[in-house]
């Protein structure tokens, strides 16, 4: 799906980039070295890629003024850049060649695992699992090519969304038994590989309606440490990245599902109380625990059915905006992980990636295949947002 997009996208892009928008000021001067054992946040503003906003540019003439109008904002808030196949490492030269300022961190999402999303269809990759080998080599190795030739540019990493997560809960899952090794292996490697001063890493960690069952939170938090030690305990890891591309609320309370019958399992009703359990869980388990939380799609509460629905949730808006005011210690930043607008999985069931999540009652129909734009679900969150635009 992401050949027959690309070109558009490019187009979008290269339309950009090309004169009159000059390339951009900014860079810092000399290299930069990230301190993970302090809060980056503090120090940094989450970059507004200029991919994004080539997404959203694109989309302005078909919205009505006012929309338009909201739509031009969020351009400007900071998101991360998802780097979800070999083809697509391309995406970021462009973006740095746009300026990324010196008080500026470039957020990337690193996507590719063999055998990826393997509980689930929409977001299955390009690499089968076995392709290890290729996956260090032609995606993990770029990357850190490239990362290393900008040492002056400030980057914050979420490694591999959903994949050890996966293993905690789906190991009864073919798909998800046949990934393993490749997922241990492959995010270790990442996480030593990607180690550069001038990075800070963040390993997804699902959310609280995932590892947040009293029964999940200690093996979510061994799984997670044995790839940071298998890894060398690399120095610039910093913690965890929760609710990628998810839903949960960060402080509601009660939680969205507290009066669920099985809400007695499960401590974590809200991310804020996930990411304090799950935390002391991981410092147990002998590693970094601080927080980064997905807070692009959660502006609007009370939409699942259930909890584990994941696939672009009816009626959503857009949440908290990018901020390093958290007011929880172990919490360093709201970000924005997933780019709204592009979408979870796609609706016709007749798709190869189809995925039943994707036609529940809640989830927005039609919808395009996974990362693609979805131009009436972005209108939707624009104008449900909360806080609003
Ligand atoms: C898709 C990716 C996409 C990402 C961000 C994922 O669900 O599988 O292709 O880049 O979302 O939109």
């Amino acid at each position: 799906m992401k050949f027959s997009q690309l070109p558009v996208l490019a187009l979008a892009a290269t339309a950009l980039a090309a004169p009159p928008v000059q390339k951009r000021a900014g860079g810092c001067s000399s290299a930069v070295k990230l301190d993970a054992s302090t809060n980056v946040w503090k120090k940094y503003t989450l970059h507004a890629n200029s991919f994004y906003r080539g997404e959203i540019e694109a989309a302005l003439s078909s919205m009505d003024e006012s929309t338009a109008a909201k739509a031009q904002e969020v351009a400007k808030i900071g998101s991360f850049l998802w780097l979800d196949t070999i083809e697509n490492i391309n995406k970021l030269q462009p973006v740095l060649d746009d300026g990324v300022p010196c008080d500026h961190i470039l957020g990337l999402v690193i996507y590719d695992l063999p055998g990826r999303d393997c509980a689930a269809k929409a977001s299955n990759g390009e690499l089968k699992v076995g392709e290890l080998s290729k996956y260090k080599t032609q995606y993990i190795d770029v990357v850190a090519s490239l990362l290393k030739a900008n040492p002056n540019t400030a980057f914050a990493l979420v490694i591999e969304p959903d994949s050890l997560p996966n293993l905690v809960t789906n190991s009864d899952v073919q798909a998800c038994k046949n990934s393993a090794a490749g997922y241990r292996d492959g995010v270790a490697y990442a996480l030593k590989t990607l180690n550069l001063p001038n990075v800070v890493m963040y390993l997804d960690a699902g959310h609280g309606g995932w590892l947040g069952w009293d029964a999940n939170l200690k093996p979510g938090a061994q799984e997670l440490a044995k790839a940071y030690k298998a890894a060398g305990s690399p120095k610039q890891f910093r913690g965890i990245a929760t609710n990628v591309a998810g839903w949960n609320s960060w402080d509601m309370s009660p939680g969205e599902f507290a009066s669920a019958s099985d809400a007695k399992y499960n401590k974590c009703q809200n991310e804020k109380i996930y990411v304090t359990e799950f935390g002391a869980a991981l410092k147990s388990a002998g590693m970094p625990n601080h927080a980064i939380i997905d807070t692009a799609r959660n502006g609007v509460q009370g939409l699942r059915e259930e909890w584990g629905n994941w696939c672009n949730v009816k009626g959503a808006g857009f949440g908290i905006r990018p901020t390093s005011s958290t007011g929880s210690d172990l919490a360093d930043a709201f970000v924005w992980v997933k780019p709204g607008g592009e979408s979870d999985g796609t609706s016709d069931s007749s798709a190869v990636r189809y995925d039943s999540f994707c036609g529940k009652s809640d989830a927005y129909q039609p919808s395009p295949e996974a990362g693609q734009w979805h131009q009436a679900y972005f209108e939707d969150l624009i104008n449900n947002a909360n806080p609003s635009f």
